[in-house]
């Protein structure tokens, strides 16, 4: 039997994985369940899962990998799901090993895979790489995807891991330089920030961020209603200026259906 639900997990500090795989579920066309493991409440809930539910697991690539944050979320997954649905979104640099890791992280929990996606969205250091996106154009591929997922599902097909793209072993994750995004003077103290951070580094008495929770994963500087949160620390800014340098040019999609 084909799933006849879905159920999307994430980690979105940015919202643009949020953003594709909503698109994909409009095109499964499927009664869909959220489960945003974004905030540190969310990821310390158990979640039980049938055999009836499509699993959509959508991750951001963090330095060509699958955030380290997974380790939260995949274990408090339970139940006798069947297909896993992964998909990450990157920032137009590179996705290097994630899809494949990814794929292999759903193969350890014992989900045969529906299908495997890639989409590219506005990068979370700068609006200069994968600017917008996803766009009208990405999430009108994304439902174009879900549907065909559909089809593919019901025609009883499933994709081999092993022809995802990546390497084994991974590539190195990190590291995450040892800052944190500093504060300017527009900053009206409402503790917006406080509440998005999604591993709680930021302290409500005065706004300071342990450099030890935070894994730079830019909500705050791109969710701060008064734009008062940015990487201050010069290397790195040089280091995103030379990137985006690198990559304006759009990347595409990718999508594995199985044959
Ligand atoms: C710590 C970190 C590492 C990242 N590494 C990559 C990368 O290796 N390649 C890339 O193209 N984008 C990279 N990005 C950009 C994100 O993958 C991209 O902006 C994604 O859309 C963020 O997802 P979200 O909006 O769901 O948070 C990185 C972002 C962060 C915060």
């Amino acid at each position: 039997m084909y799933p006849t639900k879905s159920a999307l997990v994430y980690f979105s500090p940015t919202g643009t994985t949020k953003a594709v795989l909503g698109a994909i579920a409009e095109g499964l066309g499927l009664p869909t369940t959220h489960i945003d493991a974004t905030l540190p409440a969310h990821r310390a809930q158990d979640h039980e899962l049938d055999a009836d539910t499509l699993l959509v697991l959508g991750f951001p690539v963090y330095y060509g990998r699958v955030p380290l944050i997974q380790e939260e979320i995949l274990p408090r997954l339970h139940g006798d799901v069947r297909y896993a649905l992964p998909v990450v979104v990157y920032g137009n640099r590179a996705y290097e090993d994630s899809l494949r890791e990814l794929g292999d992280l759903c193969r350890q929990k014992g989900y045969a895979l529906a299908a495997a996606a890639v989409f590219i969205a506005e990068h979370s250091y700068s609006t200069e790489m994968g600017t917008k996106r996803p766009d009208d154009v990405d999430r009108a591929l994304a439902r174009h995807f879900g549907a065909e997922v559909m089809i593919s599902l019901k025609a009883g097909k499933t994709l081999d891991c092993d022809m995802l793209p990546g390497n084994v072993p991974y590539r190195t994750y990190g590291p995450k330089p040892p800052i944190v995004p500093e504060t300017n003077e527009a900053c009206i103290a409402c503790n917006e920030c406080v509440g998005f951070c999604p591993t709680g580094a930021i302290a409500s008495e005065d706004r300071s961020t342990d450099v030890q929770r935070c894994i730079l994963c830019a909500a705050c500087i791109k969710k701060c209603p008064c734009e008062a949160k940015f990487i201050g620390f010069a290397p790195m800014q040089e280091r995103i200026r030379a990137m985006a340098a690198a990559n304006r040019e759009p990347k595409q999609p990718r999508l594995f259906l199985p044959e």
